[in-house]
Order: C-alpha cells, then structure tokens, then sequence
C-alpha cells in the first residue's frame, strides 16, 4: 500500500521533525534518553543510566531521586498555576475542571489524610473507581508519599478486585459510593464491601460521594472522602523517591490463569511517557489530549495521568460509556471541548462508524488521533484519517503493552510516512526485531515473534511477587537479552511492522487483555463442567469475542450459570458471545487441542490429527446449526 505523508501544516509545528533523532539515539542512547529526564525535576541526579548486571532485571536512572506527583503538579504551578488540567465530564453531562492549581491543593490535601491514617512509603494503596477526577488526585496523592498504587479497574468483579488487593498486599483502599454506567446506577460500594469481605488486610477505606446513592459505611473503617480532607492542608511534602521506587502495580492477563501485578518504577516510567507524549502524541501547551481509555487500564495511567500531567497539558476525562446515550457520544466531546489531540482503540473507531452524518459534528480542532490496543485495519485507519481528520491529522497506530509502560512502536507523526494498518518502525533509542521459532530474524512476511531486544526507561520492574513467572513468561524462549512481547508481527519489504495478533492464550476484547487460561479454569469450577476451551473469534464491533466449547450436559440453566460464574468471578468483559455444549473436545498429548476447534470455528477447516478428526468434525457441526 501507498504511504501517506504527514500533512504540511502539522509539520511545520511539530514538537519532532529533524530525521536526525533516530540517528542520534542510536550513536547515544544515553544522551536520548537523559535529555528527556533533565526536563524533569528530580531531587537528586542519577549516579548511573542503565544498568543491566542483574538482567533480565534492568534498571535505569540508578539512585536518581525523584517525586512523580512533584512532576506532575507542582513543577507546574509557576506557569500554569490557572490553567486546566483535569476536564471531567460524566455520563450524564456533568462537568468539572480542575486548574494545576486545584489539582495541587486537592492531592496534598488527600496525602496528608492518608498520612494521617497510617499509609507510610511503601504500603500499597488501592483504587477502585471509574473515570472520577478523584481517582487521578488518588493516584498523585498515593505518589506523593511514595505510596504504590493499585489501580482496580470499576468494571472487575469483587472477587477480581479482591484477587488483586490480596495479591498486592493493599492496606488502604479509595472507592466510590456509584457511578453511571449507559445510564443505569452501578452501587460500586456494595461491590468494595463484597470484595474486602474476601479480603480483610484493608484497614481504611475512603469513600468518593460521586452518585449519592445509599450505601453501607462501617464504623471504624469506612472514610467519607470529603470529610476526610476538608480538615487537611493544601501543603503536603513530596517524599524523596527512588527512581526504582514502584510507583504502581497494574494487573494484566497473562498466559497462566491467573492475572500478573506488572511493576512499574518511578523515574524510567515518568520519563518514557513524558518522552512519547512530546514525540508521539506531540502535547503542546495549547493542547486538550482526549485518551478514551479507562483509568484502571495502563493506557489510562500513561496518557491520561503521567504523560500528559508531567508535560503539563490538559486531560479530557470521561466517565461513562462512549455510546451513551448513543453512539456518537464521543465526537459531541470532541466538539464541545475543542479537543486536539484524540487517543483511542480501534474498536471504538468501528463503533463510530455506526454515528452517521459526522459532519454534523465539528471536530475542526483535531489535529493528531491515535491508536493502541489492537490492530487498526487499514479501511479503518483511512476513516479516521479521511472522515475524522479531514486529512488534516496524522493517525498514529501506537503499538505497546501493559508491560511497557509507554509507547514502543510508532510514527512520529512529522517524520514517519504513515502505512494504513502498520505501526511503522520502533520509536528512537528502542530496538525491536521478528524472530522465528529458532531465535532467527525472519524473512519480510514471514510471521514471528515480536520481541524487543534494547531496554528502555519504561519497561517494567518485575512481576509483583512472582520472579519465576517473569522470567519464564518473558525471557526463557530467547534469553535473557531478548524480550518475548507475546505478538506475532511481520515485516514487509520497507521495514514496516505489522502486527497480526496474541501468540499465546490471551485475547484482545476491545483493546482489553482477556486470559483464556483464566476463563477455563473458573467454568472448570463448575461441579457440571468436565471440561472445557475457551477460545477467541472474530468479532466486527469488539475485535476478538470469546466462544466457549463446555463438555457437559446441555442445558439453558447451565449457560446462564457458567455466564454468571464469569461475571461474578472476573467481569462482564470476560463474557462469552457463544456457548457450545460439546461431547468432547480434542486433545493432544493430554490437553486441549485449540488450533483444531479455532480452525473449524474461523476458517471452517477440519484440522488437527487424526484421532481428533471426528471429534473437530463433531464440533464444526454444532457451530453450523448454532450459527
Ligand atoms: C495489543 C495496551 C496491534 C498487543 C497498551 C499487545 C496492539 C497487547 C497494538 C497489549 C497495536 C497493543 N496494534 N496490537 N497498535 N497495541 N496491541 O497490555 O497484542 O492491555 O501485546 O496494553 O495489545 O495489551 P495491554
């Protein structure tokens, strides 16, 4: 396919357009990415840049000292004291915006109430709440005192954020009473209590008053967040972190059944997303970034929270679902905040294509929108760059990952001709490569393995209390210098990545990470299930939608069962479009042959061996009358 050139006037205003950068991070790679950092403001200078002795443990900015939440809000109040950083709207078009100013004095103010409630540095604060201003403040409050923040995202089970704050260790959690969802009241409260019903290690809870529904609070433990800090000072002193401090831990879905608590650091994470949010998004003062994503996902944390608040720019937050009340929801934001920079997932760019007449929308200010989560087809990036953009905006397909932290594999926007569907090339100072099986560098369209094989600032810190899933997970197919992304990716004959999808047992639900692994083992629960494989299907809104093969007894009771069984236990998201109730399922060398019923489920090939033939041939059936 043709390249598309990035439009002239963007050019000329870009933060990046000397070609010269890729050069000059390769030549120095330490002066790349220290520039960068000597924006920021630390305490104390690094001794050392990177550091790889224990690898595949890899730190960077070896005893820099330095305060993410000082970076994000007070470097900020000499300039842009009166300037908004937070523009919230909620679902049923509420609104609020928070100056640097505002942000400054309501994040010391929640840091000395957690002070003041025992949270010391190190302890593990948790937050569970939707898209709220308040879980941003909650966020920059916990860093402030070099607490770690445990981000649950609203939409998980109670038994899934309880899984998560056991894990962690959380001893203090920050809530909300409810909040809007397409406009029905979800009681989020009543799904804390159950969840610290699993879980008891949580000592304090401070409760968000966002939708004054009724709720329990418990003598003793249960805060009303704005009691709380009514009493407290503005001022708050940063405590001096370590650059390898853990600023969070963000649970992800893995390849095991149960989900990893990601950790990431202090400084490397503060200055990859401060660097791709200049270079990538290309934030500039005058900027308004709309991220669609949610808080409780790493895209929330880097490009609603620590990207964008670090360069000083300003957020559009939103609280509810993006078709609410109806599809077109998210260009009426666009228009009516004046957004320029638009950063999202694809599939909410296939559900815009369902608003109709966009031009009855003026979407004038625009002038960059991004991707990330899962692969932007071509026909749907040329939407977004002819209709959305009038052709005015580069789209950048960003390609990274939970593990990551920030951006990886993109455009830069001035720079990069544009390939409808490729992520292009890795950004500066990173480097990426496509292995086949044997560790060899594979052939332009051949597929293999996408692995990175030079650190960067943001990579993450390990996974929390699991050092042996981190190093099988990642570094035991090539080693311990070659980072197994999980993705299979080609290149074509320019170099350009394409990435084709998970390699391993996870999906892609609309740009969400959904273990397979995970949904098995809780239907495997089910005393009436024998067996089971769950496994990912196309799906022309979602992406991927998951398709459940159960061994048991048919029956519509046991459906509703096993969909309650995944709500309750990991989330709606997790919810299968299709259940099929099979005799058998087939297997080799013990376990569930996958590939067999994918094939005859996508492709509507009869595959895999010859003992499973009848068996796949069984099942190919009942999705036909299924379907
Ligand atoms: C997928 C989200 C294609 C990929 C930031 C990766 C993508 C997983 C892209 C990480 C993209 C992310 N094109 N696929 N531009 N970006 N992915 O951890 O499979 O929720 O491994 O992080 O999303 O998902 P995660």
């Amino acid at each position: 396919m043709k390249s598309i050139y990035p439009p002239e006037d963007f050019v000329e205003k870009a933060n990046v357009k000397d070609p010269a950068i890729y050069s000059k991070a390769k030549e120095n790679w330490i002066d790349y990415w220290e520039s960068f950092a000597k924006e920021l403001h630390w305490f104390e200078p690094w001794e050392k840049f990177f550091d790889d002795s224990k690898a595949p443990y890899y730190r960077f900015f070896v005893n820099g000292k330095i305060n993410a939440s000082y970076n994000c809000v007070d470097r900020h109040l000499k300039e842009k004291r009166n300037k908004a950083a937070i523009i919230w709207e909620g679902e049923k078009g509420e609104n609020r915006v928070l100056t640097y100013f505002d942000l400054y004095r309501e994040v010391g103010k929640l840091s000395n109430a957690l002070r003041n409630l025992g949270v010391k540095k190190g302890d593990k604060v948790g937050i569970y709440m939707p898209n709220l201003p308040e879980a941003v403040i909650s966020m920059l409050a916990a860093a402030r005192i070099g607490a770690t923040h445990v981000f649950i995202f609203a939409g998980f089970s109670p038994k899934s954020a309880a899984f998560r704050m056991k894990d962690s260790g959380v001893k203090l959690l920050i809530t909300a009473d409810g909040y809007y969802r397409r406009g029905n009241l979800i009681n989020l409260k009543e799904k804390a209590d159950e969840a610290l019903e699993e879980y008891k290690g949580v000592e304090n809870v401070v409760v968000v008053r966002r939708a004054g529904n009724e709720i329990d609070m418990k003598e003793g433990r249960d805060h009303d967040y704005a009691e709380l800090v009514r009493k407290e000072k503005a001022k708050s002193e940063c405590e001096i972190t370590d650059a390898n401090d853990p600023l969070f831990i963000i649970y992800t879905s893995g390849s095991v059944a149960e989900p990893k608590g990601i950790i990431h650091s202090t400084g490397g994470y503060l200055v990859h997303v401060y660097a791709t949010s200049k270079i990538v998004l290309d934030l500039k003062d005058e900027d308004v970034l709309f991220c669609t994503a949610d808080l409780g996902w790493i895209t929330g944390h880097s490009y609603s929270v620590y990207g964008p608040l670090s360069l000083g720019a300003t957020v559009l937050l939103y609280e509810g679902a993006p078709d609410y009340p109806d599809i077109c929801r998210t260009f009426e934001l666009i228009e009516k905040y004046g957004v320029t920079v638009f950063y999202t997932v694809p599939t909410l760019v296939r559900m815009l294509q369902g608003c109709g007449n966009i031009d009855s929308f003026d979407l004038s200010t625009l002038r960059l929108i991004g991707s990330v989560g899962e692969p932007l087809e071509a026909e749907n990036w040329l939407w977004l760059y002819e209709e959305v953009g009038k052709k005015k905006c580069p789209v950048v397909d960003t390609w990274w990952q939970t593990e990551t932290g920030g951006i990886v594999i993109a455009p830069i926007p001035a720079l990069t001709p544009m390939k409808p569907g490729s992520v292009s090339k890795p950004l500066p100072g990173i480097e990426v490569d496509i292995y086949d099986s044997g560790g060899k560098k594979a052939k332009p369209y051949q597929l293999g393995h996408l692995v990175i094989k030079k650190m960067f600032p943001g990579f993450m810190l390990g996974i929390h209390g699991d050092p042996k899933a981190y190093v099988q997970l990642y570094w035991s197919k090539f080693g311990k210098r070659v980072y197994l992304t999980g993705d299979y990716a080609y290149y074509d004959e320019d170099g350009y990545i394409w990435i084709s999808g998970r390699a391993d047992d996870v999906i892609n639900i609309s740009g969400h990470r959904v273990s397979l692994v995970e949904i098995e083992k809780v239907v495997k629960e089910l005393r009436e299930v024998a067996d089971c494989a769950a496994i990912g299907v196309p799906d022309r809104i979602k992406g991927t939608a998951i398709a459940l093969f159960v061994v048991a007894e048919k029956s519509d009771d046991l459906a509703e069962k096993i969909k309650k069984k995944i709500e309750e236990d990991i989330g709606r998201i997790a919810l299968p479009r299709l259940i099929v109730f099979v005799k058998e399922l087939p297997k080799t060398a013990g376990k569930v042959f996958k590939r067999a019923i994918a094939d005859a489920v996508i492709k509507k090939e009869i595959s895999g061996i010859a003992s499973n033939v009848e068996v796949v041939k069984k099942i190919a059936e009942k999705i036909d009358k299924n379907a």
